[in-house]
């Protein structure tokens, strides 16, 4: 019973052949699913508090070391999705490369960057609603006790979600389209109000953080270096680098529907690092526009985007952006939703959770028990917890799953040099051995609290892992088998 047994990988290849899942995705149903997932409240909101708070309008560079790091990795799934496709992605593909409890690992990383993920951008849904419509702060507002806009929202996305891949994925596209859209248009008319003397200095000199900031709020590489706590200046560029990372996250997604894509080989590669690229550069356009029309010190944290043309007197502007960043926030909680459900689908498969959340509904081919169930808890901390307390979490769970994934690539070239691979990485191991240690270096810029919390969930799972899932995993049924039979 080693924790570092590995799935053989012709077994997740056999079991794609006889999956219940329906194969009906092309690679544009995956661009879209793409960027569907990915632009959300990152670009809408952490643009403008990472300005305000740690970069200045150098918080444009942020988003370039952003992009680049998730598009390292997005090339590192690109060739584990093209030669693994399955329903578990980066879980299945450590499964059968580093072992089980690496496997498990990233599949609890990948839970924790969903779940918090998705309560993050309903709270941020449930806030740009009270803004739209003036509904009541206590309510729906940061400030609320029990935010129901943030619960109602994913109730009513579940349901759809439960329906079935075919309906969540058209109504996702239709929401892509405005999203990308509205975009454009911040940029273009954004364009006409950025003043260079908003955008000078570009990177704010290093100043010491402001005092009322704890100790616990210090990112990990200053307090290993015995730095001074500081914001801005390169510093604050790479801190609010990791952050803003929140923004790319949710394009490993698109690895789990490996066993509902048509040719995973060729769509894989053009739908992750297409649905990036597209983001990226609608980022970096975006936090350019907003960071020349605004100084950065004034920058609004709440609804960033759409108070920038309030100031400069474009109100049906700002009340275009708030509606398109409510549907850019939908489509980001449909995704994610159904990717919980997949993540949870291939764990239970494989005996590490319980067996029931592996059904698959009989009409609607979804696996229903498991989405149902990370709704709720995605609604009790939707409803509870704060924004600020929960987005850090989501980027420190993907970078470490990332880092995962890019040590999974020359892993799986060593012990299983003959599998066919439509997609290479180039320069392996250099590039996957880079890709990792750029996104530790990244989760080394986030704060010591961060750190901690993420420890503790870690803790939790591996506490989950040996009590359950080590005995009931499929592989030690398989083990006790063949010992009977030998026996
Ligand atoms: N990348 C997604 C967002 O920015 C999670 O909302």
């Amino acid at each position: 019973m080693s924790i570092f047994r590995t799935m053989p990988v012709d077994n997740v290849l056999t079991r794609h052949s006889g999956s219940e899942l329906v194969q009906r995705l092309t690679a544009r149903h995956l661009v879209g699913f793409g960027i569907g997932i990915i632009i959300g409240t990152g670009i809408f909101t952490l643009t403008g508090v990472e300005a305000k708070q740690h970069a200045g309008p150098a918080v444009v560079l942020s988003f370039v070391i952003g992009g680049l790091i998730a598009g390292l990795a997005g090339i590192c799934y690109a060739e584990l999705a093209s030669s693994v496709p399955t329903a578990g992605s980066a879980y299945t593909y450590a499964y059968a490369t580093l072992g089980e409890i690496f496997a498990w690992i990233i599949g609890w990383d990948l839970l924790l960057e969903f779940a918090l993920g998705s309560a993050v951008v309903a709270r941020s849904w449930s806030g740009y609603v009270a803004n739209l419509l003036d509904l009541p702060q206590e309510w729906f507002g940061e400030s609320a006790t029990i935010n129901i806009g943030a619960i109602g929202i994913i109730a009513v996305l579940t349901t759809v979600a439960l329906t079935g891949i075919r309906e969540s994925s058209w109504v996702t596209n239709a929401l892509v389209v405005v999203k990308v859209a509205v975009c454009v248009i911040v940029v273009g008319a954004g364009l006409f109000f950025v003043k260079g003397e908003n955008l000078t200095p570009f990177v704010p000199p290093a100043e010491s953080a402001p005092s009322e900031t704890s100790a616990l709020e210090q990112p990990l590489v200053q307090a290993v270096l015995g730095m001074e706590q500081s914001v801005y200046g390169i510093g604050g560029v790479l801190t609010a680098a990791a952050v803003v990372f929140f923004a790319y996250t949710g394009f490993e997604a698109l690895a789990n529907l490996g066993e509902e894509t048509k040719r995973p080989q060729r769509d894989f590669p053009i739908g992750l690092l297409g649905s990036l690229v597209v983001c990226a550069l609608l980022y970096v356009a975006v936090s350019f526009v907003l960071t020349g029309m605004v100084d950065y010190r004034n920058i609004d944290e709440g609804a960033p985007l759409a108070v920038a043309f309030d100031v400069v007197g474009q109100p049906w502007v700002a009340a275009l952006i708030s509606l398109g960043a409510l549907t850019g926030l939908t489509s980001v909680m449909m995704v994610q939703l159904v990717t919980i459900g997949r993540i949870g689908y291939a764990m239970s498969r494989d005996g590490l959770f319980p067996k029931i959340l592996s059904r698959v509904h009989p009409r609607f081919g979804t696996p229903h028990l498991m989405t149902a169930g990370g709704a709720l808890v995605i609604m009790i901390l939707s409803g509870l917890i704060p924004i600020s307390e929960l987005a850090d979490m989501v980027s420190i769970g993907a970078l470490s799953g990332m880092m995962l994934v890019a040590i999974a690539v020359p892993v799986l070239r060593k012990t299983k040099p003959h599998l066919r691979r439509p997609f290479r990485v180039p320069l392996s191991p250099w590039v996957p051995v880079i890709t990792a240690l750029a996104c530790l270096y990244l989760m080394a810029n986030l704060s010591l609290i961060t750190w901690i919390r993420f420890g503790v969930w870690l803790a939790l799972g591996i506490v989950i892992y040996v009590g359950y899932g080590r005995r009931n995993a499929v592989l030690t049924k398989s083990e006790q088998q063949r010992d009977v039979l030998d026996g």
